[in-house]
């Protein structure tokens, strides 16, 4: 038998290793997108600095490039590498399968990312120590730069939520994975928030300018800017949903809550109220509230944001075929992948699992409960928490007095033959389902106590 090398499971008893990756990744979006627009808008300003010869814009890109050196570079460079490490140990065949894919392109995107390091400081360092035409041409390469780092990633992540071309999965071939439609419509409206962000962050700088004149311009501009992308962003919110697979809209549907779609709107029209506002009367705006706006959008704007793009991924964390366990879901002729599920099938975790301790291979009335934790953490926990909080905790999909022969029931049923839509197929033999079982029953046992200690009541909560 060929066993699955899936290896140790990184396990997060708080949050869930799931929510650990999202909350490094969402605060790394805002500084990484407020960084690439921030480049164009300082390519623009640069071409309007030149022209009409206004050398309090270079003073603007200076202060605000400064700002962005602190705030996006070293904030951002900080929580890249955090990307990777949470990734790879809470994901390690997700992250396998986009390097084997695409292990050139983020060598490219690399490279374009130190240009772009190194523009910055040349943009700020360099201003009225170089002629301007210099820096007008250091502004647009740094712009150049940086939307390539945007460009190249944002064909990395939409080959997660599936493969550009449904070909690739029979002929393999690097751009059927990379382009799609869902690459060009995440890429636009990527674009557009990405402004609205930079908008926002260009604020705190904005506000902070002596000159009244030219600090009211400037909040001004970037009021205009948040406007319009903002809304263009809304537009192409509706162009990106067009691209994305049926199951995902399915899960879209049903699965996100119901405040979702109203907290998104609120959300958006708050942004845009906001941007009217610091329109009408610019001279109200402060560096503090700039940073406030700044936190709401990074809590009510992109961890949303970042959550559903997880969740309308299901079941799997990357090309459509690697399941969030980890465990490879559906044959991929073109690159040779064949699925695990029939070895599972055939001879249960236990048995094809390579990093589990030899005591627990076969299920005893006295190690049940440590083997189901061991399936649960294999098998479960990318995907639901295993305590109280966090990722969709686990013990709360199941009812206070359900017993261990329903839960091993269900398990058997819904999980074994996979027949739900956002949970991969997770073959269980008898004896290892009703291990599993024993577990979930010991989990909700401890939670029922938990809650009774704190004298509430418990709640079923449908987390997200
Ligand atoms: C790929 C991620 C993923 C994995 C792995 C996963 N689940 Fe789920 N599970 C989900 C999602 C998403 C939901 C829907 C949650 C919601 O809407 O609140 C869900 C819902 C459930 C429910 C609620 C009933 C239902 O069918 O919707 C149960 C019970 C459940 N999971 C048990 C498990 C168990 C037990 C395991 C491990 C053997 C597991 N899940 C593995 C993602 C996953």
């Amino acid at each position: 038998m060929e066993m699955l090398g899936l290896y140790p499971v990184w396990f997060e008893p708080t949050l869930g290793s799931g929510w650990i990756i999202g909350i490094i990744a969402t605060i790394h979006v805002l500084f990484s997108h407020t960084s690439v627009g921030a480049a164009l808008v300082f390519s623009y300003l640069a071409v309007v600095a030149y022209r009409k010869n206004r050398p309090e814009l270079l003073d603007y890109i200076r202060r605000y490039g400064l700002f962005l050196l602190v705030f996006s570079y070293v904030l951002g460079s900080i929580t890249g590498p955090g990307i990777w490490l949470s990734t790879t140990v809470g994901s390690p065949r997700g992250i396998s399968a986009l390097i084997h894919s695409f292990v050139w392109k983020w060598a490219t995107e690399w490279v374009f990312f130190v240009i772009e390091v190194i523009g910055v400081y040349m943009i700020v360092y360099l201003v009225n120590k170089v002629d301007q035409k210099t820096h007008l041409r250091i502004s647009i390469i740094f712009g150049l730069a940086s939307y390539t780092t945007m460009l190249i990633i944002i064909g990395i992540l939409s080959f997660m939520l599936m493969p550009g071309n449904e070909n690739w999965y029979t002929e393999g071939g690097y751009l059927n994975g990379f382009y799609g439609a869902n690459t060009f419509a995440q890429l636009a409206m990527r674009t557009a928030f990405m402004f609205t962000m930079t908008a926002v962050v260009g604020g705190i700088v904005a506000s902070s300018i002596k000159d009244i004149d030219f600090r009211k311009e400037m909040v001004r501009r970037l009021a205009i800017l948040g406007l319009v992308a903002t809304a263009a962003g809304l537009g192409l919110f509706k162009w990106y949903l067009s691209t994305i697979p049926a199951t995902a809209e399915l899960v879209m549907e049903n699965r996100l809550p119901e405040y979702f779609t109203p907290a998104l709107i609120s959300v958006m029209g708050g942004i845009m109220a906001y941007f009217a506002a610091t329109l009408a009367a610019p001279k109200l705006l402060k560096p503090a509230i700039a940073g406030v706006m700044t936190v709401v959008i990074l809590v009510f704007g992109l961890w949303p944001e970042e959550v559903a793009r997880e969740s309308i991924r299901k079941p799997y964390v990357a090309g459509g075929y690697v399941y969030s366990n980890q465990v490879i879901g559906r044959d991929v002729p073109g690159l040779g992948i064949h699925s695990e599920i029939p070895t599972i099938e055939e001879h249960g975790f236990t048995n094809a699992l390579i990093f589990l301790p030899e005591e627990l291979r076969t299920v005893t009335d006295s190690n049940k409960e440590a083997v189901g934790q061991a399936l649960a953490l294999n098998t479960c926990s990318n995907c639901h928490s295993l305590t109280d909080t966090g990722i969709r905790p686990l013990a709360n999909y199941f009812g206070d007095d359900s017993s261990e022969s329903d839960i091993a029931a269900y398990l058997r049923a819904a999980l074994s033959s996979g027949t739900t839509l956002y949970m991969p197929q997770i073959p269980l033999q008898q004896d290892e389902a009703v291990a599993l079982a024993s577990f979930i029953r010991q989990l909700k046992d401890q939670s029922i106590a938990v809650a009774a200690d704190q004298g509430n009541p418990i709640t079923v909560s449908q987390s997200h």
